[in-house]
């Protein structure tokens, strides 16, 4: 537990498409007492609302103009359930809806819009600003919070990704393929590296995580043991 003495802190949780980054953000939040926010169940949340308007369907392109044009009419946040966080969209928990294989084919071609970077990017900021909070995303230590005092940035091979996301998926009785699940962490990765606004980059002072081979509990203990190092020092 967070010793509430301790200076609180802000913890950066970047890298690529289902590389565990959530499971291991949410835990050490939860071990250390501090808030957790999900970034990308934010652009997960605008392009539901996009795909419900009929402005963007898998295989074709976003009706950009549109989707600026609405983004005021887009209210995202996050219900407490116990352990759960539930991300709601204009009051409508869309926690399940918003990591469906179909979101996830939308997703990288709306987050690479900068006018939708930008209205999550101030969102996030304003979360932030007092501190004692593990986001997890793709720019959060290069934009989102460049001044974290923690920034970590994970990264395990494509095929080890997709194997967790797709077991993650059809656990919960979705009927998708591993080649489907594959192929879409390897698009939204290049879309994600590619793009112009906040692109998915490490930071310079971020530390490298590959987590292809360790355990849940064994990427916990490790998120864990540098919190207590970075807390030491700051
Ligand atoms: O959990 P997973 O790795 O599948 O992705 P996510 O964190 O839910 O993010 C979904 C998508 O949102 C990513 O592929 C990015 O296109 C976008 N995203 C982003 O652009 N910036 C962030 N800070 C977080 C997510």
């Amino acid at each position: 537990m967070n010793n509430s003495t301790e200076r609180k802190i802000t913890i950066a949780i970047d890298g690529y498409s289902s590389s565990g980054k959530s499971t291991m953000a949410r835990a050490l939040a939860s071990a250390i007492g501090y808030r957790y926010i999900d970034s990308g169940a934010m652009y997960r949340a605008v392009t539901l609302w996009a795909m419900r308007n009929g402005l963007v369907a898998p295989g074709s392109e976003p009706d950009v103009e549109r989707i600026v044009e609405g983004l005021p009419l887009i209210d995202i946040d996050f219900l407490v359930d116990g352990q759960r966080q539930l991300t709601t969209l204009n009051g409508e928990v869309v926690e399940n809806e918003i990591r469906s294989l179909e979101v996830s084919n939308c997703v990288s071609p709306i987050a690479a819009i900068p006018q939708v970077r930008h209205a999550m990017v101030a969102m996030q900021k304003a979360m932030g600003r007092s501190k004692g909070i593990v986001m997890d995303g793709r720019d959060i230590g290069t934009v989102v919070f460049p001044d974290a005092e923690m920034k970590v940035f994970c990264d395990a091979s494509a095929e080890q990704r997709a194997s967790r996301r797709f077991k993650e998926l059809t656990d919960k009785g979705a009927q998708v393929t591993y080649q489907e699940v594959l192929d879409n962490v390897k698009t939204r990765d290049h879309i994600d590296e590619t793009r112009s606004e906040g692109p998915l980059r490490c930071a310079d002072d971020a530390v490298r995580l590959d987590n292809s081979d360790m355990s849940i509990e064994e990427q916990n203990r490790w998120l864990l043991d540098l919190y207590h190092q970075r807390v030491s020092q700051s």
